[in-house]
């Protein structure tokens, strides 16, 4: 039995952000009552319902939440009604981003593991995919998301640039974050970079070596470009444990390698830095299914897991999560972007989910 109280800033967001949010809550109020955790929330507005109500993606109000919270718990943002190209208006990603900043959150990490009772749910063959077990371990606050950008006119007519922009010290600490999980894993770091082109990929490159030889010469290291990378991972994704990677290239490759686990609705993820840590679901707001209740609010609820287990140190409750997706999961229950041949599973909305899993508990 773990006891304690847990402050978690809430932030429900956009699109499907409430819906499975929900489903988060109802989770950790089982869970508190069986293991004897209290759980307060704090809700918070971010992206474009923060934008509705405040005209900014990311108040104040929710940054001192979040700042005091022992973890933050996101759904999801975005959505067409904020779309737009314009660079003075208001975006909702601008939110995320300015929460992962100010947060101070470097380190991404989002496990990609296939639950045996999916496999088939998978665009790819079953047999590729069966014991994929892997990490990708994306920088979150640097290179070109964060980097100088501007639109300018001149001679050349009007253009726009985004710059990729790293230091030692960024790409020092993201390696030991990735060397430090491969440790607790299978010892194997893959290191993908655009080296063959990019002057930010070759320090990027330079200073993982160092760190490598420095300090984890026990950790296997492999160099891979991100062309092949993206690649490898459908052509053979069990050759990776730890994958390691810029921004840009982890937000790209970690779309693909959803896929493994048959479905972007299962990929879950924690981003962790100096202080409070976010959890959230690498999944967007999916607005073209926003307010019909068939989310899937599994990536939700592995977030939830990682966030008992990373922040909270409540492992036990984390275990009993786990072990009743997984549950759920063999008994045939599904949700509709998961759902295989017809006949084959039980198609059940985003709140019968959640509720299946609560039973499990
Ligand atoms: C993600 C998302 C975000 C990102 C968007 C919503 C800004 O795609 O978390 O992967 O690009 O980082
Ligand atoms: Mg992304």
């Amino acid at each position: 039995m773990s006891e304690g109280t847990f402050r978690i800033c809430m932030l429900p967001g956009d699109g499907i952000g409430p819906e499975i949010m929900a489903e988060a809550d109802k989770v950790l109020a089982a869970l508190g009552a069986r293991f004897g955790a209290t759980f307060v929330f704090e809700e918070g507005l971010l992206g474009g319902a923060a934008i509705d109500e405040t005209g900014s993606p990311l108040p104040d109000e929710t940054l001192e939440r979040a700042k005091r919270a022992d973890a933050v718990l996101l759904a999801a943002i975005g959505g067409p009604k904020w779309d737009t190209t314009h660079p003075d208006k208001p975006r909702p990603e601008q939110g995320l981003l300015g929460l992962r900043k100010e947060l101070g959150l470097y380190a991404n990490l989002r496990p990609v593991r296939v639950f045996e009772p999916l496999a088939e749910a998978s665009s790819l063959k079953p047999e590729a995919i069966a014991g994929v077990d892997m990490l990708i371990v994306r920088e979150l606050t640097g290179g070109l998301y964060f980097g100088d950008r501007a639109r300018v006119r001149d001679e050349r007519g009007l253009r726009a640039y985004d710059t990729c922009d790293y230091t030692e010290a960024e790409i020092e600490r993201i390696a030991r974050v990735a060397f430090e999980e491969a440790r607790k894993r299978s010892r194997r770091v893959h290191s993908v970079d655009k080296a063959n082109v990019l002057e930010s990929s070759r320090l990027w490159r330079e200073v993982v070596h160092r760190v490598h030889d420095e300090e984890y010469a026990d950790v296997e290291l492999v160099d891979m470009l991100v062309d092949n990378a993206a690649m490898q991972l459908v052509r053979f994704p069990k050759q990776f444990d730890v994958m390691v990677t810029e921004n840009m290239f982890g937000d790209i490759l970690s779309d693909e390698a959803s896929m493994l686990t048959g479905s972007l609705g299962m990929l879950a993820s924690a981003s962790l830095g100096d202080g409070a840590a976010l959890y959230e679901p690498s999944h967007g707001s999916a607005p073209d299914i926003a307010g019909q209740g068939i989310a899937n609010p599994l990536a939700m609820l592995l977030s939830v897991e990682l966030m008992l287990r990373t922040s909270f140190g409540l492992t036990e409750a984390a275990d009993v999560l786990a072990a009743a997706i997984a549950e759920v999961l063999d008994e045939g229950y599904r949700t509709a972007d998961i759902a295989g041949e017809p006949g084959t599973t039980v198609v059940v909305n985003t709140a019968e989910m959640g509720d299946l899993v609560v039973e499990r508990l």
